[in-house]
């Protein structure tokens, strides 16, 4: 099976690429290297023995998206290029929508012209909103009480990719709804550096780590959690790659939804302290006050996961703080 993935030189994509590589399946990769770098692509080869086919194009550029098709014959698209900075998004709402709205609508266009039926598509627990219960069911409504353009392009693309499989009865659609990713390959090749100051919690612990960041802000120690802190579903990014390739297995014509979460939460003291241990290093933080729009805690019911593809979490935070810190030592 040949497989096309968008945004594979990004920290998501390339763990999954090392997964697909392990069953076997033939990936090529198009990405505008906006947030990730060419020489991804070695540290693939380096960990897999194999190196995927690279095309850096924009997924806007319908023109030269039209020639990767054109070139090629996919049987599935797994689809993770996009914007997905939550604070940025609130100022360049218009960027957002265009890339990744845009984008996807490009992408599609394309695959409906060269018969390509089967999409994964990397949403996000965001799409669940504020639904008033912090453990999140496929079932839940979707799209209500969205604060930011980055959350609202992933529920608006959810829709869009519903809408085909109404269109189109050969159209299959896997919408994959991660919870908090972090972590990097064990070898410590490859990992999450972003461009720019990061939003998430483990880019930035990373940056604090380098001295590249003063002190760690944690963001409200005043919260109803047992600590004060906001609780997480943080998920290894190895495990959520599996459950890439555990879902194309089981793609059928119309809509399949998944939660990809480990069903268990953490603080962000237990972060805090989980990579204090790991590194044997004291992280400089300050208590700061509330992020807006943050929840105190959500969580994943990963069951149907579990159930229909067989898939659950099998690494801990404190194997994602070992795997985050072989990777900043091997980057220095
Ligand atoms: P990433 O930024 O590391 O990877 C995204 C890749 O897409 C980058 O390599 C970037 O250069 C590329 N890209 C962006 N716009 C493009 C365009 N118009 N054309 C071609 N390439 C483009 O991000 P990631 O953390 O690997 O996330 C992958 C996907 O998962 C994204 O869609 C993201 O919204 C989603 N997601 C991520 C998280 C998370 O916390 N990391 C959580 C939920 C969902
Ligand atoms: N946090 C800090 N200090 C920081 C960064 C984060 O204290 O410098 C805290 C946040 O307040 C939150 C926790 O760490 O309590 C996790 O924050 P992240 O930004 O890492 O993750 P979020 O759960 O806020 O956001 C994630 C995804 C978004 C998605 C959102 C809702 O990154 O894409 O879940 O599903 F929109």
């Amino acid at each position: 099976m040949r497989i096309l993935v968008t945004g594979g030189t990004g920290y998501i994509g390339s763990h999954t690429i090392i997964e697909l590589y392990a069953k076997g399946y033939e990936v090529d990769i198009v990405d505008n290297l906006f947030n990730s770098k060419i020489t991804t692509l070695d540290k693939i080869e380096k960990i897999t023995g194999k190196r995927p086919g690279f095309y850096e194009v924009d997924l806007r550029d319908a023109e030269n998206l039209d020639k990767v098709f054109a070139e090629n014959k996919y049987d599935l698209v797994i689809h993770f290029a996009g914007l997905k900075a939550v604070g940025e998004s609130v100022g360049k709402p218009l960027e957002y929508y265009e890339n990744n709205i845009g984008g996807t609508t490009n992408l599609l266009k394309c695959m409906r012209k060269y018969g390509v039926h089967k999409i994964i598509f990397s949403s996000s627990a965001t799409v669940y909103g504020d639904p008033g219960n912090p453990k999140y069911v496929e079932t839940m409504e979707t799209g209500r009480g969205l604060t930011n353009p980055y959350g609202k392009t992933k529920y608006m693309i959810e829709e869009i990719l519903k809408d085909c499989t109404v269109a189109d009865p050969e159209f299959q659609v896997t919408l994959l709804r991660y919870f908090n990713p972090i972590g990097n390959h064990p070898s410590g090749e490859i990992g999450e550096d972003p461009n720019g100051i990061p939003n998430n919690l483990m880019p930035v612990i990373m940056k604090v780590a380098r001295g590249e960041i003063k002190e760690l802000l944690i963001y409200g120690n005043d919260y109803p959690t047992p600590d004060g802190t906001c609780l997480r579903d943080y998920i290894h990014v190895v495990d959520l790659a599996k459950g890439h390739v555990a879902a194309i297995a089981k793609m059928e014509p119309g809509v399949s939804i998944y939660n990809l979460g480990s069903g268990k939460t953490s603080s962000v003291f237990d972060m805090i302290h989980a990579f204090e241990t790991a590194s044997g290093e004291k992280l400089p933080t300050k208590i700061a006050p509330r992020r807006d729009g943050d929840l105190p805690e959500f969580y994943a019911d990963p069951s149907k996961a579990e159930r229909e593809l067989n898939w659950h979490t099998e690494l801990t935070i404190e194997d994602a703080m070992r795997d985050t810190i072989r990777f900043l030592k091997n980057e220095s």
